[in-house]
């Protein structure tokens, strides 16, 4: 070791024992328990009231102690013991019971030591069927109530008190006592289902689970009804409230098709007796992978085929196929703690495509996908990002783990390392890493060692580059010379003004195309001469399966404009249009150039490459023009190039195919909205009175468009109308797209309903904050929206739920001035919200960037404009 690195790992330990020291005495952190006590077995009966919203739970907990320890401490939440007891030597024993309520810990002490053995811990206990749909909750419909659970990421300890961590696996055994007439869901079969004597009730017994995390545990109790089918033999049910169940045809066949894909892709067959899919009134995510027993929000399951849009049935099979790719990665292997929350949720987001497109070529899934990753290399662009595996211990900062990176980013790098490594190698690393840790838990290292060991190529090295730095590589080509290119690396910001003295680097599989087929090479340094394969233009991101930005020379870009139609597939188009715009943020290049490029892809036949334009002509016309002049003068631009597209493609007919009903609805959205144009929103009034009136009659995914342009400029007649839909209409999809057009009213008065409404207690718990969100992100409902929810905070604050603050804090990154920036500052300084304090920085980071961005590019927009 040199004496520099020695001193540097010197000044390492100075540093962690004063953190040591910091966490000693600092209460929020250290929540971990300890590790000396080892549950086995769990058997659990609950009885749960839905009348009162209380229940009463008998529990026994079978634990193994490693090491002499005096007292036992578990998780524990919002519950109340009756008693805690065990047997030690056939005596038995009561313990006193210490609650450690911002630890969410329970101590029992039994008055002694206990030795190493084994033990089983008695506990009965009553709870709350809570309003905060999270734990042991009710949901409500008109009709009834209906007991459900959410536990991930550490609610398990407010339905039992358990050690509620990832890597304390055990098998539970559950009993559920339900009212005569009810039924009830869990994880496995039902074994068992007696009346209980002196009371109208009967026991419903479950089989043992599994060894599994308890944040994958479910109970659901109402008068649930299910459509059934199978796939390889296994049996698979699709259930809802009883006037639903029809619904749930759909993503019952996506699941028949995705068990068989996966049992084949994996080479491990789905290990549970059943697969149960439920929809639940009231559900604050899409959807949640409780093994052998997924539960859903309803607008994310429910559809009705002949009036889904396809955006809807895509994102429905998305769901399913996303719970489903966790029944195996996620529930059968878990990571071993929070900081790799990644290892499920980049894993899912990345696996979901594969069945989907599989299923559903004609959905264009790889076009999606490539979009989606534009949006995530513009969040971590942000100079306020993390990393991919990250610090998480309090349950604020583990519930913040769930966001755009250990989604989207860890998504991304895993299509880009299976581009590199090619898919079946990809996927015997895959089944490698879980066939090693089946019914256990598992690291980030222990992923990309199983395919490093599987594919012999430096794919540790790669993933470790990624997962360990923060933000992603800008690639600068300079001029192609011969057969190679030199090639810089350096750190992205969307923000010029962050971009000095960083030094991260990546191991990065760069794929150049060539006239032929692409030619992947790994890129190690932060400067040097890349080998490329002949082409007439130099293009690093083949298929646009690659995580990061190219920046090439002008003269390169010159022609990649004029083959960008001819030569590059829609994923490429996508990737460079994402990479143009996202340099132009960057100070590295200009509006106008950007715009150019817009201009040659104005008559694009893929509805994701016209979604990508929309999206980055909407950040021009938000975050650049200053003014409704240069707005204005944006619109009749934005209609003169994509006008005669729309036009073209004339009104739906039996014969489209999807890509041509979603590029039809992504061309009235542009020019009915950003183009502003007359005769297009009449148009789209036209559809929604129509659809509304009979929703046969119209286009559902242009009806979708339509629908949102009629909204902005609605009357108060059409405000009613769908306020009424939105409670009323038969399918969970009418009833979603009613309420979120409810949110996009211009008209002042009635954004003020629209507001009230909101927080009345009136729309679902589940809706409100995201509700509350879309008004803060439109540029012409944000400033009213702004000072409602400031003004009328406590009514805000009362509709929150786990995650909900988070989308409102969220939103209002989307303010582009220096007051704005000071009044978010200032607000929520002194109105904390839970789960929110990265997403915070984040939205305030996001102001400053676009106060910047204004600055620096106003000058050349409005000079662009002046020419046109
Ligand atoms: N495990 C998550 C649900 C979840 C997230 C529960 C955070 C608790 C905390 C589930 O697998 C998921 O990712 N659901 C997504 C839908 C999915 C298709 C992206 C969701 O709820 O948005
Ligand atoms: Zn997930």
């Amino acid at each position: 070791m040199s004496p520099s690195s020695s001193r540097l790992f010197q000044a390492v330990i100075l540093l962690s024992l004063a953190l040591s020291l910091l966490t000693l005495t600092h209460q929020a952190t250290a929540q971990r328990l300890p590790q000396a006590v080892i549950p086995e077995h769990y058997d659990l009966a609950l009885t749960p009231d839905l009348k009162t919203a209380t229940f009463t739970g008998q529990e026994k907990i079978d634990v193994v102690i490693k090491a002499p320890v005096s007292t036992i401490t578990l998780n524990s939440a919002e519950i109340k013991f009756t008693s805690v007891t065990t047997v030690v030597n056939n005596a038995s024993l009561t313990a006193k019971v210490a609650l450690v309520p911002d630890k969410q810990q329970a101590i029992f002490d039994f008055g002694r030591p206990l030795q190493p053995g084994r033990l089983t811990l008695a506990i009965h206990y009553t709870g709350l069927l809570n309003n905060e749909l999270r734990g042991f909750y009710l949901s409500r419909t008109p009709r009834r109530n209906y007991a459900v659970t959410q536990f991930e990421s550490t609610d398990a300890r407010r339905a039992f008190p358990s050690f509620d961590e990832p890597a304390f696996k055990a098998t539970f055994s559950v009993t559920l006592n339900v009212d005569t007439g009810d039924t009830a869901i869990s994880n496995t079969n039902i074994i068992r289902d007696e009346p209980l004597s002196g009371a109208a009730k009967h026991a419903i017994t479950f089989a043992e689970t599994p060894k599994m995390s308890t944040y994958l545990l479910v109970f659901l109790v109402g008068d649930f009804k299910c459509l059934s089918g199978s796939s390889d033999g296994v049996p698979i049910r699709a259930c809802a409230t009883p006037d639903q169940v029809q619904y749930g045809a759909f993503a019952l066949s996506a699941a028949e098709f995705t068990l068989h894909y996966y049992n084949t892709y994996f080479g491990i067959k789905y290990p549970m007796p059943k697969l149960d899919m439920i929809g639940i009134p009231d559900f604050e995510a899409g959807a949640m992978e409780n093994f052998g027993a997924i539960t859903y929000r309803e607008s994310d399951f429910l559809l009705d085929l002949s009036h889904a849009s396809v955006g809807a049935q895509r994102e429905v099979a998305l769901v399913v196929a996303h719970e489903m790719a966790h029944q195996w990665f996620g529930d059968m292997v878990t990571m071993q703690w929070w900081d790799n929350t990644w290892l499920n949720e980049g894993f899912a987001t990345w696996m979901e495509n594969k069945p989907v497109e599989a299923w559903h070529p004609d959905w264009k899934l790889p076009e999606q996908v490539a979009l989606g990753n534009q949006a995530t290399l513009d969040l971590d662009a942000q100079h306020i990002t993390r990393t991919i595996r990250a610090k998480a211990e309090t349950p604020d900062e583990i519930n913040e783990m769930f966001d755009g990176i250990s989604y989207g980013k860890a998504g991304a790098m895993l299509l880009m390392v299976e581009n590199y490594l090619g898919e079946e190698t990809f996927r015997q690393g895959v089944h490698k890493y879980l066939a090693a840790h089946l019914y256990g838990n598992a690291t980030a290292e222990d992923f990309w060692s199983a395919q490093a060991e599987v594919s012999h190529k430096p794919v540790d090295k790669i993933m470790d580059s990624l997962v360990s730095q923060p933000g992603e590589a800008l690639l600068t080509f300079g001029s192609v010379a011969g057969s190679s290119v030199p090639v810089a690396q350096r750190r992205f910001f969307l923000n010029a003004a962050n971009a000095s003295g960083n030094s991260e680097s990546w191991t990065l599989p760069v794929c150049f195309k060539g006239s032929t087929e692409k030619h992947c090479e790994v890129i190690t340094e932060r400067e040097q001469q890349q080998p490329i394969p002949a082409a007439p233009f130099l293009f690093a991101n083949a298929e646009g399966k690659g995580y990061y930005r190219s920046n090439y020379s002008e003269e390169n870009y010159r022609k990649l404009l004029s083959n960008v139609e001819s030569q590059l597939t829609p994923e490429e188009r996508i990737s460079l249009l994402g990479d143009q715009w996202a340099l132009t943020r960057a100070g590295n290049s200009t509006v106008a150039s950007y715009l150019d490029l817009v201009h040659e892809v104005r008559a694009d036949e893929s509805p994701s490459v016209i979604s990508s334009v929309a999206s980055g002509l909407g950040s021009i016309s938000i975050r650049i023009a200053a003014d409704k002049e240069e707005r204005s003068q944006l619109s009749t631009w934005i209609r003169t190039q994509f006008a005669p597209s729309l036009q073209a493609i004339g009104d739906p007919s039996q014969n489209d195919t999807p890509a041509r009903r979603e590029l039809r609805a992504e061309l009235l959205s542009l020019v009915g909205g950003l183009g502003n144009d007359p005769d297009t929103i009449a148009q789209a009034k036209a559809i929604t009175a129509r659809s509304l009136a009979d929703p046969a009659s119209a286009d559902p995914t242009l009806f979708v468009s339509a629908l949102e342009i009629a909204a902005r400029s609605g009357d108060e007649t059409l405000f009613t109308q769908l306020k009424k839909a939105s409670v009323e209409a038969p399918n969970p999809q009418q009833r979603e797209s009613a309420l979120r057009a409810l949110s996009l009213f211009r008209d002042p008065a009635i954004e003020k309903q629209a507001l009230d409404y909101a927080v009345s207690g009136e729309v679902r718990n589940q809706d409100s904050a995201s509700f509350l969100a879309r008004e803060l992100r439109d540029i012409d409902t944000r400033d009213f929206a702004w000072q409602y929810i400031q003004d009328n905070w406590s009514k805000v604050a009362a509709q929150l739920t786990t995650f909900s603050g988070a989308y409102i804090v969220g939103a209002t990154g989307s303010f582009c001035s220096a007051d704005k920036l000071a009044e978010v500052d200032r607000f929520f300084a002194g109105h904390k919200v839970a789960a929110s304090e990265h997403t915070l920085a984040r939205a305030k980071d996001q102001i400053n960037d676009c106060i910047a961005l204004r600055a620096a590019q106003q000058p050349s927009l409005k000079s662009w404009l002046s020419k046109r």
